[in-house]
């Protein structure tokens, strides 16, 4: 294959460039050249693609976003968007597609190669984790991390004030970051989608601590937990125990920013690097994900909305150790 396109797409994540960096010097070793598509599948449609030199991804490693720009294009999913992306690939004689992006990616991807054949392999980068096929995906590790230094610095001013803190992470449907950054920072409280709340539990427990005169509280909320988001969570608390002093606080897209952690930088250069070889190869309609430690190649439509269990032993710990 001598000719290959690179888009990032869907919510960025910490790691991307990195991932971006290790295709594009990976396809330059394999006398490819390599197109940077701008803005996601929108780039495609539009044409905005150009020739990438392996200096362009000089000095990214370390930075957060993507230096290809990110969009969510609804256009994409229309069957003239399609039309028009292929012909952009046509005009720009790309013969294959690494794609960097989440669940939305996957499904966009699925949808236009039931209609047009070109090679593709993809790579899992958002912050939620929501994908099968691997065990971590590009910028979770730094998301949550980063939701871990923002929740211990909301400790510490919920400690000064006795209040109780209801702290909303992102995750969309996907409650991993919630649930590892809430074990991370000793959370009183985890909520998530994948358990179903049950807020008298939830105000019962509080009120246990209240009675044992445990002054602070940090109830750590995914965004898609099915009770109806931390505001809601709060503002029950709130009516249950007047007398408490709470505060919501939605951390929202500082999640999404930042420089990546060591491990989303390995993940992403492995992964690219993998992909690209992959694609070379003839392994192709794949993502390339970590599992066990180890590269795996698993079907586009294998992978969207299909989540990594959470442990069964996590879920018991966080009653054990919140005590
Ligand atoms: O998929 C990544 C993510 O950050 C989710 O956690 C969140 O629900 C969503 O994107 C936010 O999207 P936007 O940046 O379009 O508001």
């Amino acid at each position: 294959m001598r000719n290959i396109g690179i888009l990032t797409s869907g919510g960025d994540s910490p790691g991307m460039n990195a991932a971006i960096r290790a295709v594009v010097r990976t396809g330059v070793f394999l006398g490819m050249d390599v197109f940077g598509i701008r803005r996601g599948y929108q780039g495609m449609i539009e044409g905005d693609i150009f020739k990438m030199k392996t200096t362009d991804v000089s000095n990214i490693i370390q930075r957060g976003g993507t230096i290809l720009k990110t969009a969510r294009s609804k256009e994409f999913m229309t069957d003239e968007g399609m039309a028009k992306a292929y012909d952009q690939l046509q005009i720009h004689g790309i013969e294959g597609l690494i794609l960097i992006g989440g669940d939305g990616t996957f499904r966009g991807a699925n949808k236009f190669f039931e209609k047009y054949t070109i090679p593709a392999v993809g790579l899992p980068g958002t912050i939620d984790k929501d994908l099968s096929g691997t065990d971590f995906t590009i910028g979770f590790d730094t998301a949550v991390n980063t939701a871990v230094e923002a929740i211990d610095k909301i400790r510490d001013t919920a400690e000064a004030h006795d209040r109780l803190f209801v702290v909303e992470v992102m995750g969309r449907d996907a409650g991993y970051i919630a649930l590892n950054s809430g074990i991370a920072c000793g959370a009183e409280d985890i909520l998530i989608p994948e358990m179903v709340t049950d807020i008298n539990d939830v105000l019962c427990r509080i009120d246990m601590d209240e009675r044992r005169k445990k002054t602070v509280h940090i109830l750590v909320v995914a965004e898609g937990d099915d009770y109806g988001g931390s505001k809601k969570v709060a503002e029950t608390i709130m009516a249950r125990f007047p007398k408490l002093d709470v505060r919501n606080c939605v951390l929202g897209h500082i999640q999404r920013g930042g420089a990546p952690s060591y491990a989303d930088r390995v993940l992403a250069s492995r992964l690219g690097h993998a992909a690209v070889t992959a694609l070379n190869n003839g392994t192709t309609q794949v993502m390339a994900g970590i599992i066990n430690g180890e590269v795996v190649y698993t079907p586009f439509s294998n992978v969207i909305k299909g989540t990594t269990p959470v442990s069964p032993d996590m879920l018991e710990m966080i009653r054990v150790l919140s005590v």
